[in-house]
């Protein structure tokens, strides 16, 4: 099942410029088909353990088909923000975060984040689900859904940030429902309710174009 945009999708949108916390700025805009070579040649650059903790599986090579599928979204039941570093030629993928609508519960949706192993730390993949869940909170979507090893503790630490439920764990993967924040502003004190709120400050036009998302100490 699909489901018809609540507000109009942002297909395309010029990229923004923003500073991770310590002051390395990227660009972020949702993901487009032209994204396809970027995101064969991230998965390359990232560590075994960050492609297996993507996956849940050993993956080295994405086929012509996940590459489209991966790039070719409509924003509205497949939502994809992605990151560039504007400091390098050809302004290569650092972070990608993704939800993909459940089609038998519309208001749920499947989450992955992948940040590269040398820009990991920095807050940007809180960054980018910050993003996400703004573009996800106008589509409907409600809760998000995410498969995490159990040894993922950075990805772990996010999602209980913003309020994660476990359902389970089985063969070491932990399920999680997570309500997707439809107000930062009520997130708690944390580094991930702070990054939240600089998004949304951002978004609102409260932070300057190269805003930076660093938390207050
Ligand atoms: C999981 C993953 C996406 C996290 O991305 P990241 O950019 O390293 O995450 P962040 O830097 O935003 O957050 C990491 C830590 O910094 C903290 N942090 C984030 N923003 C912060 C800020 N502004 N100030 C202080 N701390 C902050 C987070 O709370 C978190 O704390 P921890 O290290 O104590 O756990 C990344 O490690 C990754 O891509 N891993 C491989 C793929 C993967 O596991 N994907 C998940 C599939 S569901």
């Amino acid at each position: 099942m699909t489901m018809a945009a609540v507000t109009a999708p942002l297909l395309t949108a010029p990229p923004r410029e923003l500073l991770l916390r310590d002051g390395t700025g990227v660009l972020v805009r949702p993901i487009l088909p032209e994204d396809r070579d970027r995101l064969r040649v991230g998965l390359h650059k990232l560590s075994a353990a960050s492609r297996y903790h993507r996956f849940l599986a050993a993956v080295s090579e994405l086929s012509e088909e996940q590459l489209r599928q991966l790039t070719d979204v409509d924003q509205v039941n497949h939502i994809a923000w992605i990151a560039l570093d504007p400091a390098l030629p050809g302004e290569p993928a650092v972070g990608v975060a993704r939800c993909i609508r459940v089609p038998q519960d519309p208001g749920m949706a499947e989450v992955a984040v992948t940040v590269l192993d040398a820009y990991q730390g920095r807050g940007l993949g809180t960054l980018l689900l910050g993003l996400l869940s703004r573009s996800a909170t106008r589509q409907g979507i409600r809760t998000f859904r995410a498969y995490v090893d159990e040894d993922n503790d950075a990805m772990l630490r996010i999602f209980r940030d913003l309020g994660a439920h476990v359902l389970c764990v089985e063969m070491g993967v932990c399920q999680l429902d997570i309500p997707v924040p439809a107000d930062p502003e009520t997130l708690p004190d944390t580094p991930t309710g702070r990054v939240f709120r600089a998004v949304a400050a951002r978004a609102a036009g409260r932070l300057p174009s190269a805003g930076s998302l660093q938390a207050a100490p």
